[in-house]
């Protein structure tokens, strides 16, 4: 079978090959998924780049440990391991695995969940990282309530999109940030009010607004910017770093939020999401529902992972990047 395979740290255009690989047997709690799309999330290009260079000691010094790009995926069962219980030959299911932009994976039973009919392959591999995000984040850690005033910063890409959609589940009053071709789009999928990053720096207008909590993607305002924003006991999450700061300004931000966290009354909270079966569950009930529509902006072949991973990277998606494998 063909798969995105790369064997040295680089920029995608260099790296990944698409070559014939032995397709996978799967062990007995795991499901072999011919796959219809996977979709791309900033952490692929980052494990590619391998970069910054302290974070190879995790991912592997001279050469790459994981060498097969891709998590989110999207297909149908072709079989099962002796020991699953909750599907069969022919579902389709969604969920998440190691390197899913390739024509078949094998996954655990409880890294998947059934797709609902009426959403696509497409759509429902937008979903897994990016609304696990965005879920786990409002939900658990800033612990959302119906009212409150949420400020999405990076509200139009892949986690943005979703996290907008997810807030307004939870019966929040979402303001997005994002720039002017973007504006009508958060609009669309939910966004009270839109802030245009490009005509005004939200941590300027409208002094004393009070936001319970700020779901940052960006990550390029100062924490005692974001602090001023917050009510009492407000919650800035810090979700993601675009644009190219360096991992000095990352732990920068960490240790600063680590020291205020015994002095000041908002929290700033920096998390990694987790695979969790049951929120997938969730999330393909607000799928089946109506209530979670992922936002496509691109679709690719396999032949073009380098292309899509290289666009992602440019940073300004609109919503997710999908893989479209048959
Ligand atoms: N903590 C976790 O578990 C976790 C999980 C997944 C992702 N992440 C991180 O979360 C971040 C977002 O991920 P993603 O998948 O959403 O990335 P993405 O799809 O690449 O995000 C692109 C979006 O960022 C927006 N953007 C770029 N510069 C901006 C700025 N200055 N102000 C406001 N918006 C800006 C762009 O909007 P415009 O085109 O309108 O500028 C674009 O829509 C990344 O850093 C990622 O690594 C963290």
């Amino acid at each position: 079978m063909k798969a995105a395979i790369y064997t040295q740290y680089g920029p995608p255009d260099i790296v990944v090959q698409i070559t014939d690989v032995e397709k996978p047997v799967p062990k007995d709690d795991e499901l072999l998924i011919k796959v219809n799309a996977a979709s791309v999330n900033p952490l692929d290009s980052h494990l590619m780049k391998g970069g910054p260079y302290i974070v190879r000691v995790l991912l592997g010094l001279g050469k790459p440990k994981i060498k097969r790009p891709g998590v989110d995926v999207a297909g149908q069962v072709e079989a099962v391991g002796e020991n699953v219980t909750q599907f069969k030959s022919g579902d389709a299911v969604f969920g998440l695995c190691k390197g899913t932009f390739a024509e078949h994976v094998c996954a655990p039973e409880s890294a998947v969940v059934i797709k609902p009919d009426n959403v696509t392959f497409e759509q429902a591999a937008a979903v897994p990282v990016a609304a696990l995000t965005a879920l786990q984040g409002l939900r658990d850690k800033a612990k959302i309530r119906p009212g409150q005033k949420v400020l999405i910063n990076g509200a139009a890409g892949g986690v943005g999109t979703l996290a907008v959609q997810i807030a307004k589940f939870f019966g929040a009053h979402v303001t997005a940030v994002c720039s002017t071709r973007n504006v009508d789009m958060v609009r669309s999928i939910g966004a009270d009010h839109v802030i245009d990053y490009t005509q005004q720096d939200f941590t300027k207008i409208n002094p004393g607004q009070c936001y319970d909590i700020i779901f940052d993607n960006v990550g390029n305002h100062s924490l005692s910017a974001c602090r001023r924003l917050l009510n009492p006991k407000g919650i800035n999450l810090m979700v993601g770093v675009l644009g190219g700061r360096g991992i000095l300004s990352l732990l920068t931000r960490l240790v600063t939020a680590l020291v205020w966290s015994r002095f000041i009354s908002q929290k700033f909270i920096c998390f990694i999401a987790k695979l969790n079966k049951q929120d997938l569950t969730l999330l393909s009930e607000l799928l089946a529902t109506g209530k979670l529509t992922p936002v496509i902006d691109k679709c690719y072949s396999l032949n073009q992972v380098p292309e899509a991973i290289r666009y992602l990277s440019e940073q300004h998606a609109r919503g997710k990047v999908v893989i479209i494998l048959q």
